[in-house]
């Protein structure tokens, strides 16, 4: 069935009907729609081309299309192509030929657009709390075990120790970049492209900033022909959840090695754990795993959609109509991402005996020693080569740094040609020093600048996050 089409005698074909169809995707819009329906009546009254009776008849009509649809009550017809020609025909069915007045001045290049921008307004803004409660889950386990010690790895060797709240905070860093992009994403999408019409401007003289007020955009766009094409505000959308998804899923990938019983750093709850179908053994973190597959996904819609954009000529092309199937799903997986690993993270039951243990393995305090020879007047690179030696002695004999003997700190000591070192070998009381400064504890305490992992900062950053969180709705 055509709304329109005095230009057509022929039916369209029933494949063109399947094909460029979206009403399944895009009726997601239509409260959207209706709010945007609703601004353009109340313009169209202002501009004078409604008398008051006329915008109070179709405000009342899309008012009652609006209870419909959120009760979901209103029968949407597959025959009618999209959500905008679903909704006009349903307004001229309820209010009779008077509705056929609410597509003056617009065209649904503009409609789809302005929906768009508020549909990605109300979902940043969903999204945003989300990202807040994912968190809030960080910060609260940071809390709950403030002084679990983590083996911190570069190259996926051991490192140096680092408190698991640190490692923890430093996901909350992450997240809180993905609450300031989507902030950003959403103040350009807060600008109203209606009464662009088709491309070059409606033909009416319409108060574009009016229209936008009323539907809490910022500002209007300032070029028609852009603001009918323009979808830059879904890539940079895409972009944030994609980026916020690879987050979630380094995070994932985390736990799923944390769950392993080689470390034992955490088990997640039976809640958030899967069981084999064959294997009475298991049970496994499937919904990081599904978050670490789902990312490729996100990253892929993103992907898409800048290939999709990029060959498009001005103004509005059909092809835009395939922004939606990978900004509505993207945005669905990121917000369902981040609730299940808010309450993963929440459930965590963490080993804090065997992550400490983990630590403590791999000589990861040498670096700590090699610091306290600095602070007695040892070059640095002196310093690194004698905590080395020390290394390799500790590892000849199967001990930690904390464990060797004072003859094999001498020892070591001894073989440098270091005037420093040389003046420090006969202290007596410097082997049991560098075995303190070897102890987990001591290291994570000399870490104490901005942002490092001592103790104290690590509780200051953790207050900090609380309140920050706690000074943020949602
Ligand atoms: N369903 C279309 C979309 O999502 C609406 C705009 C269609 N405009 C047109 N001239 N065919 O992009």
């Amino acid at each position: 069935m055509r709304l329109w089409g005095g230009r057509f005698t022929g039916e369209t074909d029933t494949r063109v009907v399947d094909f460029t169809r979206s009403i399944e995707v895009d009726r997601a819009l239509a409260l959207d729609d209706l709010a945007g329906s609703a601004a353009h009546v109340r313009g169209l009254g202002l501009a004078g081309l409604l008398d008051e009776a006329e915008v109070a008849a179709l405000i009342a009509g899309l008012g009652a299309l609006r209870a419909e649809v959120e009760a979901g009550t209103l029968a949407w017809d597959p025959g009618l192509e999209d959500v905008h020609m679903n909704l006009e025909a349903a307004l001229v069915a309820r209010i009779g030929p008077l509705g056929g007045k609410l597509h003056t001045g617009r065209s649904r290049n503009d409609q789809v657009a302005t929906d768009l921008r508020l549909w990605a307004r109300r979902t940043i803004d969903g999204l945003d709390a989300a990202v807040l409660g994912m968190e809030r889950a960080l910060v609260g386990l940071g809390e709950r075990e403030g002084d679990a010690i983590l083996p911190g790895m570069t190259h996926i060797q051991p490192a140096q120790p680092v408190l698991f709240a640190h490692h923890l905070l430093a996901y909350v860093e992450m997240l809180e970049r993905d609450r300031d992009r989507l902030a950003d994403c959403r103040r350009r999408a807060n600008v109203s492209p209606l009464g662009s019409g088709a491309l070059a401007g409606a033909g009416y003289p319409l108060d574009r900033e009016s229209t936008a007020r009323e539907l809490g955009f910022d500002g209007v766009t300032a070029n028609s022909l852009d603001s009918v094409s323009d979808r830059d505000f879904v890539a940079e959308l895409l972009f944030a959840v994609a980026l916020g998804m690879v987050h979630l899923s380094r995070l994932a990938e985390e736990i799923t090695w944390w769950s392993n019983p080689r470390f034992g750093f955490v088990r997640a709850a039976d809640a958030f754990t899967t069981g084999s179908s064959m294997m009475p053994n298991k049970k496994n973190p499937d919904p990081a795993e599904l978050v670490r597959g789902r990312a490729a996904r996100v990253v892929g819609s993103l992907a898409g959609f800048l290939a999709l954009l990029k060959g498009l000529p001005l103004a509005y092309q059909r092809d835009l109509q395939e922004d939606k199937p990978p900004l509505f799903e993207a945005c669905a997986t990121f917000g369902a991402s981040l609730g299940v690993m808010a309450g993963m993270v929440e459930t965590l039951a963490v080993d804090r005996e065997a992550m400490r243990r983990a630590a403590s393995e791999g000589f990861t305090t040498a670096t700590a020693v090699a610091d306290a020879l600095v602070r007695l007047g040892v070059p640095f690179r002196e310093a690194h080569h004698v905590v080395g030696r020390l290394v390799a002695a500790a590892e000849a004999e199967g001990c930690a740094l904390t464990e060797l003997g004072d003859g094999v700190i001498v020892a070591a000591l001894a073989e440098s040609r270091d005037s420093a070192v040389m003046g420090l070998a006969g202290d007596p009381e410097l082997p049991a020093a560098l075995r303190e400064a070897a102890t987990l504890d001591a290291a994570l305490v000399s870490c104490d600048v901005i942002g490092g992992t001592a103790p104290r900062r690590v509780s200051a950053a953790l207050v900090a996050a609380r309140a920050r969180l706690d000074g943020v709705g949602g």
